[in-house]
This record gives structure tokens, sequence and C-alpha cells, in this order.
């Protein structure tokens, strides 16, 4: 039973309606709040409760794994400005020897009490393998897990001169009483895909390894800052440069780097953050400013080589924290990362010298936690590679921007459109191949506020695309991927005065619909991912704590591929799942699907 009663919550709703016209003097603004225990809806059992983030099964999920590796056992209370929790890295020594077909982190997390969500980097040696945020907890506690094919960081596994360092910032008084108790352990696989019937090959996910395509990399050095505060650079301000040099191997036949990003403090929701001008005008006392577009690039040597607007994940506190239980928003519990090709910029990189990686983000504001794993795959037969950019377009860049307001009601537009397109040739002992890189994004995102600045409209639409195409000296083509992703986003926020006229609570109503939909293609094989969550529901507030509320979110998520599907709906009302229902079959309108993305890629 809820312990708020569900009839006079509904009566209060109806009666709120005739209230609108009531002046609240702030703007409505997405932002993050604390789930205390009053509003924790009263469960009938007071049995921890599980947690989860919707993920399509992994091929080992049903497997015993050949060995499994305990790579850390913390509990993470009073952390705030301490350093992270750091240990030795030992290799599992009851392993048969690598390579193994398949590497899965699993993480298990437990709380119990009040407490915030909480961003969390795990590394090795200083290159990532997880960003994650946790649950907020109940009195009565939660508990998740986590699962990431982490494969592409196997050459990391057998060495001996690694730390393993994780970073948990946690605030636990008299008021934050949770403490958040984390165990990671490696799961080590070897299996052969064929006699298991098991597409190993096509493990992709956004939210998984992006270049299954590939053996994992021989190399992998992180452009990371020092570690006394985590490995991330911490981005507070668009114009300091975050950077490291690095010296890449002289047989470097392949370099992808992978980027780690997370938003927080006044960016955590910077897709809904206002221009300069309209805080200015009315005189907001907020920090969230800098207007709704952001973008996170990459240099090398002070030159553009990439950039991503990355996809919004919304922690368990954000918007209305009722939406994100036990369900959590995608990516909230396994932070997608970037991958970008930077094959056609060895040219520049294999002259024996360091040379500068630098990340930061366009327009952003305090604070961003960035950093990037280059993956580097060496010739075996030369210590020498030779490789020539042949071709160097700094970006097209197309951006609009509208702002259009008085006092705290107005609309504010950015659209934009960015190509870039690279193309090198690397001459290795065996062949000498270009690769192609050319990428494109498009964004398009809304403002709104209405009615005296207490309803808000936040629309994004993102939509990238990244060929790697890779041809041989003769011309022909060896190797044609795609990644194509779209991520719509509406959030619609409503302020209005509190049920019990207190002028210290107001009420929230909240719709947020988001998706992330993602078509990758390698070859011949198509894979395509859509992950969609639509809430809604309203929640009284005071201060940051969340008194009382209902709330419902429906996720689907399908899969497919060339040898399977995958599907799964699901439903969460006020803090319980009430609907559940997963199919592996594939019908025949996932197969027509499957040929009309085949006809057009
Ligand atoms: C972590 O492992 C220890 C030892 O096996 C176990 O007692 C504890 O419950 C685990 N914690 C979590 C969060 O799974
Ligand atoms: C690993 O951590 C220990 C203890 O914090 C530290 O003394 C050592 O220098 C670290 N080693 C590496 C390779 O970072
Ligand atoms: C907006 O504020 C003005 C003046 O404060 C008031 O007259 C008007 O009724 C308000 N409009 C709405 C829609 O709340
Ligand atoms: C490799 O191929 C590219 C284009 O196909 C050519 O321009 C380049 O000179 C070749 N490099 C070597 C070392 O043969
Ligand atoms: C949220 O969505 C529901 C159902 O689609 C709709 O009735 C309601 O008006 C929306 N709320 C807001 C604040 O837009
Ligand atoms: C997902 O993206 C693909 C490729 O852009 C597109 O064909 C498809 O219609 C999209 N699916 C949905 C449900 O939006």
């Amino acid at each position: 039973m809820p312990e708020i009663n569900q009839n006079d919550a509904v009566k209060f709703f109806f009666t709120l309606a005739f209230l609108t016209a009531t002046a609240v003097s702030f703007p409505s603004s997405p932002d993050r709040f604390l789930r205390s225990a009053p509003s924790t809806y009263l469960r009938s059992t007071d049995e921890p409760q599980e947690y989860e983030e919707l993920r399509r099964p992994l091929p080992s999920d049903q497997l015993t794994p050949s060995c499994s590796h305990v790579l850390l056992r913390h509990s993470f209370a009073n952390t705030i400005d301490g350093p992270p929790f750091t240990a030795r890295y030992t290799p599992p020594s009851d392993c048969t020897t690598p390579p193994w077909s398949y590497v899965v982190l699993d993480l298990r997390a437990a709380s119990s009490g009040d407490q915030y969500d909480r961003i969390s980097g795990l590394w090795l040696g200083g290159v990532e393998l997880l960003r994650t945020s946790t649950a907020e907890p109940s009195p009565s506690g939660i508990f998740w897990n986590v699962r990431k094919d982490v494969t592409r960081y196997s050459s990391l596994f057998m060495r001996t001169d690694l730390n393993v360092t994780m970073m948990l910032e946690n605030i636990v008084n008299d008021v934050y009483t949770g403490i958040y108790h984390i165990n990671v352990t490696l799961n080590f696989y070897k299996f052969n895909p064929i006699a298991s019937n098991l597409e190993v090959n096509s493990r992709l996910g956004f939210l998984e390894s992006q270049r299954s395509d590939q053996t994992p990399a021989d190399l992998i050095i992180p452009v990371c800052d020092g570690g006394n505060r985590g490995f991330w650079f911490m981005i507070d301000n668009p114009t300091e440069t975050y950077s490291k040099r690095i010296q890449i191997p002289s047989n470097t036949r392949q370099i992808v780097l992978e980027l780690y990003v997370s938003f927080h403090g006044n960016d955590e929701f910077w897709y809904s953050n206002p221009p300069n001008s309209y805080i200015s005008t009315n005189n907001l006392a907020t920090g969230r400013s800098n207007g709704a577009y952001r973008e996170v690039f990459v240099k090398i040597d002070g030159r553009y080589v990439g950039s991503e607007v990355p996809f919004p994940v919304i922690f368990t506190g954000g918007i209305n924290p009722l939406f994100w239980e036990p369900v959590v928003a995608i990516g909230a519990f396994n932070l997608p990362s970037y991958d970008m090709d930077l094959t056609p910029f060895l040219g520049l990189l294999l002259d024996g010298k360091s040379h500068e990686f630098a990340l930061g983000v366009n327009d952003g504001i305090s604070y961003w936690l960035v950093d990037a794993n280059l993956h580097l795959w060496l010739d075996h037969g030369s210590s020498n590679v030779e490789a020539g950019s042949r071709l160097y377009d700094s970006p097209s860049r197309h951006m609009v921007r509208e702002e259009e307001f008085e006092q705290l009601d107005g609309s504010f537009r950015v659209e934009a459109e960015v190509h870039s397109e690279y193309d090198g040739w690397v001459r290795s002992s065996k062949d000498n191949l270009t690769t192609m890189v050319k990428s494109i994004f498009k964004v398009g995102s809304l403002v709104r506020f209405e009615e005296n600045g207490t309803y808000k409209r936040v629309e994004q639409r993102v939509q990238t695309k990244r060929i790697v195409e890779v041809t041989s000296e003769s011309g022909i083509p060896v190797n044609r991927v795609m990644y194509q992703r779209t991520y719509p986003l509406t959030v619609i926020t409503s302020t209005r005065r509190g049920l019990t006229n207190d002028k210290d609570t107001y009420m929230l109503l909240t719709n947020i619909s988001h998706a992330l939909n993602e078509t990758h293609s390698d070859g011949e094989a198509l894979t395509q991912v859509y992950n969609r969550q639509d809430s809604e529901g309203w929640m009284e507030v005071e201060d940051h704590n969340v008194l009382a509320g209902e709330s419902s979110t429906r996720q689907s998520l399908s899969y497919i591929n060339e040898f399977s599907c995958y599907s799964r709906t699901i439903i969460a009302a006020n803090g319980e799942i009430t609907q559940d229902s997963s199919s592996d079959s594939c019908t025949s309108s996932s197969s027509s699907e499957l040929d009309r993305l085949s006809s057009v890629s």
C-alpha cells in the first residue's frame, strides 16, 4: 500500500486544475531531488527491492564462466572530497590463458537509508571500464546488478602492474544515511560461439561494446587526469584545456578513441538550460545557463578531430525520482561511451613524438566528468608502420540559435549540423589500407516557457551517423562499418502551488519521453536496438525532498540482428513493476523491419 492515500491524491489532482493561474515566482526547471523516506511507497514487505536498467541479455548470461575474479569489494560511506578507492590488481591465476572469447564485468550494489544518486567511475590502470550512477535507496533497502561486456579491454586483464580504482563520492551524515556497498567481479568465458550456438560477434549495443567486429586492441592508453580525484577530467568551463601528452607506439596500425562522459551540477540537465539573456533579464538566481547545446570535443595538438553530442542520461534523482523506481532511466547504470576512429590521423601521430590529446565541452559549465581510452592495434610484423593523412578537412558547421522571450515566457531554439570527413593510409607489414571516416550529426533543440515560466517544454532531437570505410591500395573496398543513432527527448514540467497551501512546498507535474535508436552495420551484418521510456506523474516537493506523488513509466526495448530478436516491455507504477513481458521470437514485422533496414544501408 502506498503511504499516500491514492483517492486523496486523485482528488487533490483535480482540485489543482482550478488553481493553475496561481503564479509561482520561479520557472519550472528539471532538477535533482531526493526521494526521502516519507514519500517512499510503503511496500507490502520490507524485503530489499531490486532495481534494474533494461538491457538485452548477454550471450553469457546463461553460461558458467571459466573463472570469476573479484576486482573489488568496498563500501562507499562518507567519501566526499576523499581520494578514490584503490587496490592492486592481480590477474586471475586460476584461469586458462587468454584469449578469452568473452569477459563480463559484474557489479553488484546495495544500499539502504536516504541518499542522493551518485556518479561513479571504475578504472583499471587509468583506463575507464565503466561509468555508472547509483539508485536512490529506501529505508528497507535496494540492490541492483550491472553486467557489461568488457571483452574489448582484454589486453589489460593479464597485466600485473595495474591498480583498480573506483571513485564514488558520497555524503553520510544525520540526513543522508545511505552507504553504497559495491562488489565488482570479472567473469572470464571461453566458449566456441558456433558450438554453443551463440552469436558473440553481434553483441553490439550502444550500451555495450561498439566494436564487436574486431578482436580487442593490443594496447589501451588512457587520456585521463592524474587519478587523485578519479581519472576523469573535471571540466567546469569551456575555455580551459584538459589534456594529456601521449606517445603512440610507432607500429600502431589502427587507433580508436573511446570517450566517457557524464554531466552534473549546473549542466546535469544541459539540454534544458535557457540562454544567459533570459536569466539576466529576469534576474533569476540560477546557474543553469549557457543555453541548451553542448558538444564534447577531442583535439590532437590543437586540431579538432571529432565531437559528440552525448545521450542525455537522467540519473535516479533527476526530474522526478519516482519515475526511476525500480526501473532506472536508459543508461543510468551503464552510461554509454562513444567511439571515434582516429586511424586517418596516424600520419600525424607516428612521428615518435608525444602529442597533446585534449578533451573539452563547448559551452560547458560546472561540471562535466570526461576521459577517454585510446585502443591501439599494433603491427606484430614490424616495429615501424608508415602512415599518411591524405586529406584534412575541418568540420563544416552550420548552427542557428533563435531566442524570443518576454519576461518569463518565451522560446529558445538551436539547430546545428556538423559534417566532417577524414582520410588516411596506413602501410603495415601486411598491406596498405586507406581508412575514411565520415561523420554527420544534426541536433534540434527547443526550450519553451509558458504561464509565467511555470510551464516548461524541452525537446531535443539528436541524429548521428558515422561511417568507416577501409579500402585496399588498389581501391578495393575491404570493409564498411556504419553507426547510426537517434535520441529524441521531450520533458514537460509544470509547477503548481503545493497541496497544502504551504508556501514552502510546490507541486510538479512532469512528462518525459526519451528513446535511443541505434543501427549498426558491419559489411552485410545489421543490428538494430530501440529503447524507449515514457513517464508521467506528479510530485509534491519541499526544497529538494519529495513528499508525495504518483508516477508511471513504460519502457520497451527491442533488438534485432540477422540471427536473433529480443523484445521486452515493462511498466512500473508507483514504485512497483505492474507489467513485464519479453519475447525472443522474431515476428514477421521484426524481420521485415530488418529487410527494410538492409535495403537502406
Ligand atoms: C559482496 O560480497 C560479500 C562477500 O561475498 C557479500 O557478503 C556481500 O553481500 C556482497 N555485497 C553485495 C552488494 O552484493
Ligand atoms: C597503486 O596504488 C598504490 C597505493 O595507492 C600506489 O602506491 C602505487 O603507486 C600505484 N601503482 C600504480 C601503477 O599506479
Ligand atoms: C502572470 O503574471 C501576471 C502578473 O504577475 C498575472 O497578471 C497573470 O495572470 C499571470 N499569468 C498566468 C498565466 O499565470
Ligand atoms: C599507400 O596507399 C596510398 C593510397 O592508396 C598511397 O597514396 C600511398 O603512397 C601508399 N603508401 C605507401 C608507403 O606505399
Ligand atoms: C502528460 O501526458 C498526459 C498523457 O499523455 C497528458 O494527459 C498530460 O496533460 C501531460 N502533462 C503535461 C504536464 O503536459
Ligand atoms: C530507428 O532508426 C532507423 C534508422 O535511422 C529508422 O529506419 C527507424 O525507423 C527508427 N526507428 C524508430 C522506432 O524510430
